[in-house]
C-alpha cells in the first residue's frame, strides 16, 4: 500500500509561507511566452483558504460522500482538510482522484498516464488521525481526467464535489457538475462570472458565489516562469503566485448569503447616469447602490460576492452575447487620451454613457455629433426591497 503519511503529516503548520526574500524579475517579458510556458492549471490551494470557506457549510456534509476530483491526495489541502475533519463533519466517505501523476513530488508533471484514486471511510483505530492503513489507495485504468468514464463513475457516487479545478477547463468542469446534478464548492477566478456558460447559472440561481473571495496565494511548480507581479519565492525556495480576484462557486446555501447589504445612498440622475444603450443606471461602486431606486442598475461583477437573493434580483449582464441592448451604434470614432483617433465598433461591446464634453484624460467615442464613454462589464440587478 502506498504511504500517504507525509502528506497527512504536513499538519497544521503547513508549508512555508514567508513572503519576503527574492522577488523575482520577469525573465521572459512577453506575456504570450509566459502563458505558453506556465501550465495555467497548476495552482495549489492553501489549507487556510479551504478552512475559511468550508466552515460555512458544515451542516451540509453529514452522511455525505465527498469527491475531490482534481486532487492528488498526497498533496491536496482539500484532502487534508476533509480527512482530518471527517468525523467532525460526519462524512460517509471521502474520495480523491489524482490526474496522471503517480509520483510523490509536490507538483504533478503529468508524466504518467495512470493515476490513482483514494478512498477514506473514517478513523478506525480511534486516534482521530487518518492513517495509511485506513486509506485505501487504488489505481485507475486511465489518467484520472475528471471527464473520463471511471472518474464519472466516482462522480456518480458523490454527493458533494469540492476542489480547485483546472482554470483552463472551468466551463467544462462546471457543465459536468450541472449535468450530473451534483452539489459543489469549487474555487476559481472571478473573471469566470461573465462567461457565457457561467453567468446564466448565476442569474438562474443554479449556483452562486461562496462566502470568501479576493486575494489568495497558491504554491506553483518549480517550472513556473517568474513574473514581475504577484509572484515570489519563499525562503524554502517554494514558488508562489497570488491572484486578487479569486472566489468560490457553490450551489450549497450558507447563512452569510442572506445578509442584506446596508444601503445608505439615495438616487439622483446627476450621480447615477443612465446608459445610452441599456435600460439601466450606472452604479460604479457596490457601496453606492441607491436604496430607493426601483429600476435596473448596472454594477461591477464584484457585486456577486455580496449578492443576497432575498434583497436583489439578477436580471442580466452587459455582454453582447446576452443581448439586452436597446440600441446598436454604427461605426464609431475612438479618441484616445493622447488624441489618436481610429474607427471602431467597440461601443457595441458594453454599456455606454453619453457625455456633453470630451472627458479629460480618458478614451471616448464619437457617433455623429454625440460623445460617449464606455463602462466596463456590468451585472444588471434590481432591488427587491426598495426603501422610501
Ligand atoms: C488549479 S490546480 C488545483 C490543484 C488542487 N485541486 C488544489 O487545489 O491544490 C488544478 C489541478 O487539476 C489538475 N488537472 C488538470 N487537468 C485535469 C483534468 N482534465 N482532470 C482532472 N484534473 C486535472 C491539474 O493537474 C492540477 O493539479
Amino acid at each position: 500500500m502506498r504511504d500517504v503519511r507525509p502528506l497527512l503529516r504536513y499538519g497544521r503548520n503547513r508549508l512555508p509561507e514567508v513572503r519576503n526574500s527574492r522577488m523575482v524579475a520577469e525573465t521572459q517579458n512577453s506575456s504570450l511566452s509566459r502563458a505558453k510556458t506556465n501550465k495555467e492549471d497548476e495552482f495549489y490551494t492553501q489549507i487556510e483558504d479551504v478552512e475559511r470557506e468550508l466552515k460555512h457549510y458544515r451542516k451540509h456534509f453529514k452522511g455525505k460522500v465527498v469527491y475531490l476530483n482534481c486532487d492528488d491526495p498526497r498533496v491536496s489541502a482539500f484532502f487534508h482538510f476533509f480527512s482530518y475533519n471527517f468525523e467532525k463533519f460526519g462524512l460517509k466517505k471521502l474520495i480523491a482522484t489524482c490526474y496522471k501523476n503517480q509520483k510523490r513530488d509536490l507538483f504533478s508533471t503529468h508524466d504518467s498516464e495512470r493515476a490513482i484514486f483514494l478512498e477514506y471511510e473514517g478513523d478506525k483505530d480511534g486516534d482521530r488521525i487518518p492513517g495509511d492503513d485506513e486509506i485505501e489507495v487504488k489505481y485507475l485504468n486511465g489518467d484520472g481526467d475528471f471527464r473520463s468514464a471511471e472518474a464519472i463513475e466516482l462522480l456518480k457516487q458523490a454527493d458533494i464535489v469540492v476542489t480547485n479545478p483546472p482554470f483552463s477547463l472551468f466551463r467544462e468542469y462546471v457543465a459536468q457538475l450541472i449535468e450530473y446534478n451534483k452539489k459543489f464548492i469549487i474555487l476559481a477566478n472571478q473573471n469566470a462570472v461573465t462567461y457565457q456558460e457561467i453567468f446564466p447559472l448565476l442569474m438562474g440561481e443554479k449556483m452562486w458565489l461562496g462566502a470568501s473571495s479576493g486575494d489568495m496565494s497558491f504554491r506553483v511548480p518549480d517550472h513556473y516562469t517568474p513574473r514581475e507581479t504577484r509572484f515570489w519565492i519563499d525562503d524554502a525556495g517554494q514558488k508562489w503566485r497570488s491572484f486578487g480576484n479569486m472566489c468560490w462557486f457553490t450551489n450549497l446555501d450558507y447563512r452569510k448569503r442572506h445578509e442584506d447589504l446596508i444601503l445608505y445612498k439615495t438616487y439622483s440622475s446627476e450621480e447615477y447616469p443612465s446608459y445610452d444603450n441599456y435600460d439601466a443606471i450606472d452604479v460604479g461602486r457596490i457601496a453606492d447602490i441607491p436604496k430607493d431606486y426601483d429600476g435596473i442598475m448596472g454594477v461591477t461583477p464584484g457585486f456577486l460576492t455580496k449578492h443576497n437573493p432575498d434583497q436583489f434580483e439578477i436580471v442580466g449582464i452587459t455582454q453582447s452575447w446576452f443581448d439586452c441592448r436597446i440600441k446598436t451604434y454604427p461605426q464609431q470614432t475612438q479618441i484616445n487620451s493622447n488624441g489618436a483617433t481610429s474607427l471602431v465598433s467597440k461601443l457595441n461591446d458594453g454599456p455606454s454613457i453619453k457625455v456633453n464634453v470630451p472627458p479629460k484624460g480618458k478614451t471616448y467615442y464619437k457617433v455623429g455629433a454625440n460623445l460617449y464613454v464606455k463602462a466596463y462589464a456590468r451585472i444588471l440587478i434590481r432591488n427587491k426591497k426598495v426603501e422610501g
